[in-house]
């Protein structure tokens, strides 16, 4: 299958979340298999991976003109790899646009970024003469291609026979402009644009997304009955309802190459199922990183997340501070985010400064150490489509924590002492009692060593592998194309 691949961050070149680890690991998936899989992204200036900056241009062709209502912008097209393979990656170079502080932005222009992405992703495959059977795009950033085939390259027969795929990693996600960027797009699309929008609401990107993708398909299958409810749908339940092929999930998987606690480049003990000592040095690694000299047979938890609203963390405000004050247990915590979560995790630091420390930013080689290095994983969230890290906390020995949604639930089951069945410790419902109970019950089980050990085997057997995954998406785009060889 010809497969054109569009995404705004991919990993390890550029991250703010999960996308890019899926973005980075299910197109070198689908090229192992022998698809013909083209990616795009953008050039941003903040990619510090040198190559990337200096590949070659494609065609040697320079900057070419692109008009997007009123606005004129010139980009290139720069030819590279993904990272550590042969799968050809397509950057989008347009200073302009990209040439900012951050990837994303709350700027004017914020649309019209991610237009010259979407717009330049298909003039590449038109100046490479790449016809794609699939073309996969990802949340708001790129959910307008969809509409942009039937629109503005509805002419170029190279198009006829592409069939669209829109995955949603984040339904809080959509990309809501003004009415009037509608010129902006290009083409004539009124017609096309949802009644919302001509009723003056403004244009929902991943709305008009989900109305003219071929298919839709979100990260785990317990989040896509969710999104097509009240309350998971944020406010794009209809539109999905309303398609008559539903929406599929796939779950993501994990980059063993990445993630795994026997080769893991960051760490220096490795551990596996048949050899798990390396982690108890591994702990003893963490603590001192983090200059905490409690015993390392008092269970410590870990944390890194983004810290937004999504991720539940405003349960923790009246639940941490009494078991904290009552158990015996150490606390880390990496992430940043909106100050108020910040702020809750640096008060807790200075009330119990000899067991919690919590890491502000983002550090690559710090996750790895918490996920290795800790006894269980906290993940409140409110919501999680698919989330990775109750996964790679699977594999590492280390027992998630986590409220049954999304992903979550798809990924861990609750430990139940009398069979040995289980991998973690699962509560039900969004408030204080509910994540109080998990984490008392998760140190009741620790006191259990044996148990404990079990319920570690258990998470590392595991196996939540791209092989398996990236297979799910073969079948999906040979179903909608009918390409079956
Ligand atoms: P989301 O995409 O909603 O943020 P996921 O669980 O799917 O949630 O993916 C988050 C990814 O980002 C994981 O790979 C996680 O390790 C990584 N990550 C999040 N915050 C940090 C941080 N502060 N430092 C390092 N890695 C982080
Ligand atoms: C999103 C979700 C997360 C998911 C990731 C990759 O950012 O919040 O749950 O794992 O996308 O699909």
């Amino acid at each position: 299958l010809k497969i054109c691949f569009v995404a705004s961050e991919i990993a390890p070149l550029a991250k703010t979340g999960g996308l890019a680890d899926v973005a980075g690991v299910l197109p070198k998936h689908l090229h192992a298999l022998g698809h013909d899989v083209r990616v795009f992204m953008p050039l941003y200036s903040t990619m510090s991976n040198g190559a990337v900056h200096h590949a070659p241009t494609l065609d040697n062709a320079h900057r070419v003109p692109l008009a997007l209502g009123p606005h004129r912008y010139w980009f290139s097209l720069l030819e590279a790899r993904l990272p550590n393979s042969s799968v050809p990656l397509y950057l989008v170079h347009c200073p302009e646009v990209f040439d900012r502080p951050s990837l994303y932005t709350s700027g004017a222009d914020e649309h019209l970024r991610f237009l010259v992405l979407q717009r330049a992703a298909l003039e590449g495959c038109q100046r490479l003469q790449f016809a794609p059977d699939v073309l996969h795009c990802n949340d708001w950033h790129t959910a307008l291609m969809p509409m942009l085939l039937k629109s503005v390259y509805s002419w170029d027969r190279l198009f006829a026979a592409t069939r669209s795929v829109l995955s949603i990693h984040n339904i809080g996600y959509q990309g809501v402009f003004g009415a009037g960027t509608a010129y902006d797009i290009g083409g004539d699309v009124r017609h096309l644009l949802s009644p919302e929008t001509l009723a003056g609401a403004g244009i929902n990107w991943l709305r008009e997304g989900v109305r003219h993708a071929d298919r839709v398909t979100t990260v785990s299958p317990t989040y896509a009955q969710e999104i097509c409810g009240p309350i998971g749908g944020h406010g794009l339940d209809g539109v999905l309802r309303a398609r008559p092929d539903g929406v599929v999930g796939i779950l993501n998987g994990v980059d063993y190459s990445e993630w795994n606690p026997a080769t893991d480049r960051y760490l220096k003990h490795h551990f596996s199922p048949q050899d798990l000592s390396g982690k108890r040095a591994t702990k003893r690694s963490l603590l001192d990183w983090l200059n905490l000299s409690v015993s390392d047979s008092a269970p410590m938890m870990g944390i890194v997340s983004r810290m937004t609203v999504q991720k539940g963390f405003d349960l923790l405000f009246d639940s941490l501070p009494h078991i904290l004050s009552t158990r015996d247990m150490s606390l880390v915590a990496l992430g940043s985010g909106e100050p108020r979560y910040e702020n809750f995790f640096v008060g807790l630091q200075q009330r119990f400064p000899d067991r919690v420390v919590f890491h502000r930013g983002y550090h690559e080689e710090l996750s790895h150490l918490i996920e290795a290095g800790s006894d269980m994983f906290l993940m409140p969230s409110q919501y999680e489509p698919c989330g990775l890290n109750q996964m790679y906390s699977l594999k590492y020995g280390t027992a998630p924590i986590v409220r049954r949604t999304g992903g979550l639930a798809d990924s861990v089951q609750m430990w139940d002492p009398a069979t040995r069945q289980g991998t973690g410790v699962v509560f039900n419902d969004f408030d204080v009692p509910a994540v109080t109970w998990a984490i008392h019950t998760a140190l009741d089980f620790y006191k259990d060593q044996d148990g404990w050990r079990q319920l570690m085997l258990n998470g590392m057997a595991q196996d939540f592998s791209w092989d398996k995954q990236t297979g799910e998406y073969v079948r999906l785009y040979r179903e909608l194309t009918g390409i079956t060889s």
